[in-house]
């Protein structure tokens, strides 16, 4: 017989025996690695058909709670779509949840009709087609809903996939390009849950200021994953698809890798590197070198943000502290020899002229302090101006080569994204390095600076039809900080 204090001792032993095990294994946590079903579409030569549907459902990620989440094609995030430079692709959106939503194409050159912003909302059970041609070279892009007012709670349920570009230059490369098996999409997402399984979402004023951060890391809908390698050169494609938090990732054990790609595609050279910083909604494909068949764990080291003005001072009192989170990890012990290898060279960029530049344009990010940010309300803004969907900010030539000035009259940092093109930085305090180098549709501006980026306007007109600009901190952009502009 046991008496009760040993009985009490054998529950506790055996509910923590697992983890005692998985801990001296050295595993984040016994969860694998999972990989968003891709979706080639149906494919009639260079048309390719994708039918999507936004839904909701039910989804185990706590270990013993259900997560009422949304999806496309699935019940929790969207499934990776793949389309070839010079595919004309048809994709055919379905909303089959309770409430209005959008799907945009985030990075796509594309005409404003088939963007998918606010412009181009889906009721329920109402079916959008969005169809046009990939003019641009292979990339990681992504989708998310854009619906006005909503982007920010839509993106945090689930309402964010991956959009692989392939093209016939970058398959010559003998990069890893086998997806799920040496090529991998590893979206990052930061989540607060309520006691009963639910995301909490906005649950403070402070999250609506800062933007929603969690004190969770997913990765592709999954907890601290471990992605068993199956290859010794991996290729990872990060997507930084959370609400607001920027990440600083680098791996436990410091080991370098190779940046191929930012946001708009390949650099033109790797960089090598072992940390990088990943604002919200930026994209960078990294090679990982695992052939020492090791286990490790990328993570990401707590940012002290800069400016030590009053209000920053007071965010910070008011849980503004950031800190050190394990993203997920890398079981290299049955790795084989990959085939693959790094090639010096990886594209030759066509870059936007200064000679050819027509127009500069200044876009000035403000955060309005007092009643409006602490209550609610349009907050935020660009050029004096909240969002008006009905107001056309700018008007825009096509084909036109110009420079936007970004400057950040605020206290915190704001990612600036601008739909249709792929900029270069061209100017920015400390320099231009790593992934910064390459194409880029979204650049993190620091408060008080300035960041100068060249552009050339792709050739789709129309006057009615609006494109944005915003901060990707999506609570941002839900208060305001968001402009539109038309290409004629
Ligand atoms: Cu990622 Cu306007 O969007
Ligand atoms: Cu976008
Ligand atoms: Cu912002």
């Amino acid at each position: 017989m046991i008496n009760r204090r040993q009985f009490v001792q054998l529950i506790l032993t055996l509910a923590i025996l697992p983890k005692q095990l998985l801990q001296a294994k050295g595993f984040l946590s016994p969860n694998s690695f999972h990989v968003p079903p891709l979706e080639l579409g149906k494919r009639l030569g260079k048309d390719v058909f994708f039918d999507l549907d936004i839904r909701s459902g039910m989804s185990m990620i706590l270990p013993n709670k259900a997560t009422p989440t949304l999806g496309i094609n699935q019940n929790f995030l969207g499934v990776t779509l793949l389309a070839n430079k010079g595919d004309r692709v048809h994709i055919k959106v379905k909303n089959n949840i309770h409430k209005t939503a959008t799907l945009h194409w985030h990075g796509m050159k594309l005409p404003a009709k088939a963007d998918g912003g606010p412009h181009q909302s889906i009721s329920p059970k109402h079916t959008w087609l969005s169809e046009f041609d990939i003019i641009q070279d292979a990339a990681t892009l992504w989708y998310h809903s854009h619906q006005m007012h909503e982007t920010g709670s839509q993106v945090y349920h689930g309402l964010a996939g991956m959009f692989i570009i392939s093209d016939d230059e970058s398959k010559k490369l003998n990069l890893p390009d086998e997806y799920g098996v040496d090529d991998f999409p590893v979206i990052i997402q930061d989540k607060q849950f309520n006691r009963n399984g639910s995301f909490a979402y906005l649950s403070s004023m402070m999250d609506s200021m800062r933007g929603m951060k969690g004190n969770t890391i997913l990765v592709n809908g999954v907890i601290n994953p471990v992605l068993k390698a199956k290859k010794s050169l991996v290729r990872l494609r990060l997507l930084n698809g959370s609400n607001a938090r920027t990440y600083q990732l680098s791996f436990n054990d410091n080991r370098a890798f190779s940046i191929i790609a930012s946001d708009g595609g390949l650099l033109e050279k790797p960089v090598k590197a072992n940390t990088i910083r990943l604002a919200a909604a930026e994209r960078v494909e990294i090679l990982v070198d695992v052939s020492d068949g090791a286990y490790p764990i990328l993570r990401h080291t707590a940012i002290q943000e800069s400016s030590g003005m009053g209000m920053m001072g007071m965010m910070r009192g008011m849980g503004n502290n950031d800190k050190n989170m394990n993203i997920f990890q890398i079981d290299a012990s049955s790795a084989l020899k990959s085939a693959s290898s790094i090639p010096q060279i990886l594209s030759k960029h066509d870059n936007p002229q200064q000679s050819e530049v027509t127009r500069q344009r200044k876009l000035v990010l403000q955060m309005q302090m007092g009643p409006r940010m602490m209550f609610g309300g349009d907050a935020f803004s660009i050029n004096g101006k909240t969002m008006d969907i009905n107001r056309i900010d700018e008007v825009v030539k096509a084909g036109s080569t110009e420079i936007w000035h970004l400057e950040n009259a605020s206290m915190m940092p704001h990612p600036l994204h601008i739909h249709n093109v792929q900029f270069k930085i061209i100017a920015r305090k400390g320099g231009i390095k790593g992934h910064e180098l390459g194409f880029k549709d979204v650049v993190l501006v620091h408060p008080q600076e300035r960041v100068s980026v060249i552009m050339k306007f792709p050739e789709f007109r129309d006057a009615k039809t609006p494109y944005m600009y915003h901060c990707h901190i999506l609570e941002h952009e839900d208060r305001g900080m968001m402009g539109q502009f038309v290409v004629v």
